[in-house]
């Protein structure tokens, strides 16, 4: 009896957590986000940046050439836990500013909490900014094991606060005293976790750095690497790249003396494109940060490792933020979720097939600041975009942020005489064919009246799924003052 009941236990066991059986399969997976990083700001897109170990990667693995992102952080980070358009989750204007009392919704479940169910170890380590109002919305309470990071947007890369308030957490501990440049803190962090890991459990690193997103503040040894940039901004910015970059070469080779690499795979990618006014270099496409434009979308982003059969080329498919969560879930041997607009692409970019993507929303926010009030649907090579597309709508070299001088792209102005004289929009609307025009030269709104009322149907369609943006006023309840100088959840 006992021994029916011993063997009917394990049956169920097997039978429930076949997961087991292929774990010796289930690739690490390690997700690297460059924050407000340019198109223009790595080594295999311009040869004039230094990041000899990301590029090592890129040229070993899979070069993504057709790889969105939301134009900013949060809505970013959002479609990447969750694989759902930030606009059908309220959570598609600008970002959580530091006292907003609200956070991705927590009726989501999120990647890690997906891999979790699949036997991962989770962990993380740099920027949250999907909201800290309450510690359930917080990384500890969402899906990781470990978390060494902050919560806000941004802060010193050294004394790690932002206005006023220490951010730095290990798990719910606040961390004091840490001096050290972020990249320096994560990379250590990292080669702790891989060094301890149980090697017969698969891995997943989470690694939002806080490089390259502004203060710009970078050692003085990365700097020098490029004696060359004239602009003291664009100077910084370089070199951060290069200490980031520095961190992923240490990163990597802790996997390597771990035994883990050749079982990992490495993802990397822009949340965003880079911010003109912070040096951050999207050329030659067009816009930044903050912009449905292609520069402030389009990714640099590849894909490297354990379980790609083909290797050594750029993909060309369309692949967006919300198509990680399914399709990693998938590389670790589970099922993605059904009803998310996520797309398994894992078959697809691991043997160079097709993309199963063929269109996709950039971006739909209804509220109109200096930042955004913009739709953009992509449907195959065309590109509808309707509303004010945000600042930064020219291209710019880089060391020449005001390349364009007869456009006052400061956020402010720029909306300002975008209000007054907005006939450059024709028709309310522009249109690109990206296959032919992927610098955005050419609105063809006012020839293909036709097509743009089709994708204006589209977008309509896609619209009908939008719920109104989580944007409350800030909470003084949140200050630090109230916390000890740290900020804290506890407040909503
Ligand atoms: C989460 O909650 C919102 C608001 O109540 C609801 O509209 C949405 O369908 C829920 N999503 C899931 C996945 O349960
Ligand atoms: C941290 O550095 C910033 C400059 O980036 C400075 O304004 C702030 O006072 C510093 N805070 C502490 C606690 O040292
Ligand atoms: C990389 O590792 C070297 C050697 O341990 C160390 O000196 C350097 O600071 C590390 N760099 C980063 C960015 O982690
Ligand atoms: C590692 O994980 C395996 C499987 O979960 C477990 O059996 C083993 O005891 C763990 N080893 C250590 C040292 O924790
Ligand atoms: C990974 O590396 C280990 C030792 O370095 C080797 O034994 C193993 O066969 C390799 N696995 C694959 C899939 O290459
Ligand atoms: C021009 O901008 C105004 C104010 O934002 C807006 O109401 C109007 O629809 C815009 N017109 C076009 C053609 O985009
Ligand atoms: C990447 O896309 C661009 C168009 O934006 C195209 O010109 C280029 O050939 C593509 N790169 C590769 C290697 O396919």
């Amino acid at each position: 009896m006992e021994r029916t009941r011993v063997l009917s236990s394990l049956w169920i066991f097997l039978c429930c957590f076949n997961f087991h059986a292929v774990k010796g399969a289930q690739p690490n997976i390690l997700f690297i986000v460059a924050d407000d990083f340019g198109w223009n700001d790595v080594g295999f897109h311009n040869p004039g940046m230094l990041t000899p170990n990301i590029d090592k990667l890129a040229y070993g693995g899979i070069i993504l050439n057709h790889s969105y992102v939301e134009p900013l952080c949060t809505p970013s980070r959002h479609a990447f836990m969750t694989g759902i358009y930030p606009y059908k989750s309220g959570m598609q204007h600008l970002v959580i500013l530091p006292e907003q009392p609200y956070c991705s919704p927590l009726n989501l479940t999120f990647l890690p909490q997906k891999l979790k169910q699949l036997g991962y170890a989770t962990h993380m380590i740099g920027k949250w900014h999907l909201g800290m109002c309450k510690w359930e919305c917080t990384p500890t309470y969402r899906g990781f094991d470990t978390f060494l990071g902050y919560y806000q947007g941004q802060e010193d890369y050294y004394n790690k606060t932002v206005l006023g308030g220490l951010d730095f957490r290990d798990g719910k501990d606040v961390v004091r005293g840490d001096m050290t440049y972020s990249p320096i803190t994560y990379a250590t962090r990292a080669d702790h976790l891989i060094s301890k890991h149980n090697k017969s459990q698969p891995m997943f690193l989470y690694l939002p750095f806080q490089s390259v997103h502004e203060p710009i503040q970078v050692p003085e040894k990365y700097e020098d690497l490029y004696p060359n940039v004239k602009t003291e901004g664009r100077r910084k910015y370089s070199g951060m790249v290069s200490a980031m970059d520095e961190a992923i070469g240490n990163i990597t080779e802790s996997l390597k003396r771990n035994g883990m690499f050749n079982n990992t795979i490495i993802i990397f990618t822009a949340d965003n494109g880079g911010w003109p006014t912070f040096y951050g270099n999207n050329y030659p496409l067009r816009g930044g940060k903050t912009t449905v434009y292609e520069g402030g979308t389009r990714a640099s982003a590849f894909i490297y490792g354990a379980g790609l059969k083909r290797t050594g080329y750029t993909y060309d498919g369309l692949v967006h933020a919300v198509d990680w969560n399914p399709t990693l879930v998938a590389a670790a041997g589970g099922q993605p979720d059904v009803g998310i607009d996520g797309i398994n692409l894992w078959e697809e970019i691991r043997s160079g097939l097709e993309s199963k993507r063929t269109e996709f929303v950039y971006h739909i926010d209804e509220v109109l600041t200096l930042f955004e009030g913009h739709e953009a649907i992509r449907v195959g090579d065309y590109k509808l975009i309707q509303g004010y597309p945000g600042p930064y709508p020219g291209w710019y070299k880089p060391d020449e942020v005001t390349a364009d001088q007869t456009i006052d792209y400061r956020p402010a102005n720029y909306l300002r005489s975008y209000q007054k004289d907005n006939s450059s929009i024709d028709i309310g609307a522009e249109l690109f064919n990206i296959k032919d025009d992927p610098y955005e030269h050419n609105n063809l709104a006012r020839e293909q009246p036709a097509l743009v009322k089709k994708m204006q149907g589209i977008l309509d369609e896609y619209r009908k799924h939008l719920v109104p943006a989580m944007h409350p006023p800030n909470d003084k309840k949140g200050n630090p003052a109230n916390f000890g100088g740290v900020w804290t959840p506890g407040w909503c």
